[in-house]
């Protein structure tokens, strides 16, 4: 019987990865699949086209290479960012203006500085963020956002928590009050955002959250006297990362929410624009991380050593997530022995590991075989560390119409490592 399972297809081959690690300069690396982002772009933007000016927001956290970020540009999206550092990596692509949505907390002031020189959209996370963006920076400009946190009136997921928990946004309370002193600092157009979920895969629970967001809408509206001009959801839409994972019905979402609008906003003026800031759902699964594997041991259980660690990719480490992990086409999955196995780096830390007690082939783990991690496209390369001296991998993207595979990120060298040191002596210089 075959062990090979759909979500073990991979749209590349050994070969191709071959190709790739050269590029790379070896395992580990990553890959992204340039022309599958793009169709996901585009589908998702079809779903929401009854939306008159629907935007994607990038989340930049989420794969932060400007190639990546002139794709989605390409295809029309803006970019949320969350710090200075995103905010240049979007200015490096040419996206500035409203065309950014600055979506930070706990925000430093040269943060703040450079959303403001950038003309980005500022959404607020704390009501006190106002009175110290006008102290410390200047004018908020013409639009002015605040970060909604529903507390009980919504019920969180296991990354964000329960909104009371979450240190982001602002009570109801505090939005009014917010947007009170919006108006009398002069900002004229207004937006409110939320995000409550993380990888959340339910599209009824975007729905309700939109439902809570629309509600509070009228309610402001009414008791401040603003219009407000566009609501933010965030991002949050998940990805099935284990075989038996639905992916999201994004029909299902905008029909839905399409209701509630239509029913609430029926004799609205004014018009509401929608906008979202996905990270995750649009390049997570259009990333791979590439390794192979190095050493094999047993003791009270199976291990696979690759050459990857939480270092590349800390997900499973940090969340006890499930990564997708296989081979590529060429091996062979027909009448092979299955085993359970766990899939390590070589962290000095227990949880370094991509997979515990995972079902996977025999004849798979032979010495310095590719392994395939999938859904490593957002949140992935991005956390990655460098405990024990790790070296951060390189980045490649892969356009599968052309097979051109180009180098994004070079992967980091010992030199590159020790460059901040401020240490005499020269044994940390050209070093690879
Ligand atoms: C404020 C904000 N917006 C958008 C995102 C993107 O979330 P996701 O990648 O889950 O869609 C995040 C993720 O952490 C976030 O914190």
């Amino acid at each position: 019987m075959s062990l090979k399972q759909k979500k073990d297809e991979i749209p590349f081959s050994e070969n191709h990865i071959l190709e790739a690690s050269k590029i790379a300069g070896g395992t580990p690396f990553y890959l992204y699949d340039e022309i599958e982002i793009r169709k996901n772009v585009r589908e998702f933007k079809k779903a929401f086209s009854w939306i008159p000016n629907f935007k994607e927001y990038y989340a930049v956290k989420a794969c932060p290479n400007p190639y990546i970020l002139k794709i989605l540009k390409e295809e029309g999206c803006g970019m949320d960012c969350s710090s200075l550092g995103e905010l240049v990596l979007s200015e490096a692509v040419e996206i500035v203006g409203e065309n950014i949505m600055f979506t930070s907390n706990n925000t430093p002031v040269e943060d703040f500085k450079k959303a403001q020189k950038l003309g980005a959209i500022i959404n607020f996370d704390d009501i006190k963020h106002i009175d110290f963006f006008q102290k410390q920076v200047g004018n908020i400009g013409f639009i002015g956002c605040c970060r909604y946190n529903p507390g009980d009136a919504k019920k969180g997921n296991p990354i964000i928590g329960n909104p009371k928990d979450a240190k982001y946004g602002m009570t109801k309370e505090q939005l009014f009050k917010a947007y009170k002193i919006l108006k009398k600092s002069g900002v004229t157009r207004f937006g409110i955002h939320t995000m409550v979920a993380s990888n959340e895969l339910d599209p009824m629970y975007f729905v309700e959250t939109a439902k809570i967001l629309f509600e509070t809408v009228i309610e402001i509206e009414e008791k401040v006297g603003i219009t407000f001009e566009f609501v933010n959801l965030g991002g949050g839409i998940g990805i099935p990362y284990k075989p038996e994972d639905k992916k999201v019905d994004l029909n299902i979402i905008s029909s839905e929410m399409k209701k509630v609008y239509d029913q609430l906003f029926k004799d609205r003026k004014n018009p509401l624009n929608i906008v979202m800031e996905m990270g995750r759902m649009i390049t997570g699964p259009y990333g791979y991380l590439i390794t192979a594997i190095k050493h094999k041991k047993h003791t009270y259980k199976n291990y696979i050593g690759v050459d990857a660690s939480m270092a590349d990719l800390m997900r499973p480490g940090m969340y006890d997530t499930y990564h997708h992990i296989s081979f590529p086409q060429s091996t062979q999955y027909v009448d092979e022995q299955e085993g359970i196995f766990d899939i390590t780096g070589s962290l000095c830390e227990n949880n370094d590991k991509f997979a515990i007690d995972r079902k996977l082939p025999y004849i798979g783990f032979k010495i310095s075989r590719f392994l395939i991690i999938h859904d490593a496209g957002a949140h992935s390369h991005a956390m990655g560390f460098n405990y024990n001296a790790k070296l951060r991998p390189a980045e490649i993207l892969w356009n599968s119409e052309i097979n051109d595979f180009k180098l994004i990120r070079r992967k980091q060298t010992l030199t590159d490592y020790f460059e901040t040191l401020n240490f005499e002596g020269s044994i940390f210089q050209n070093l690879v």
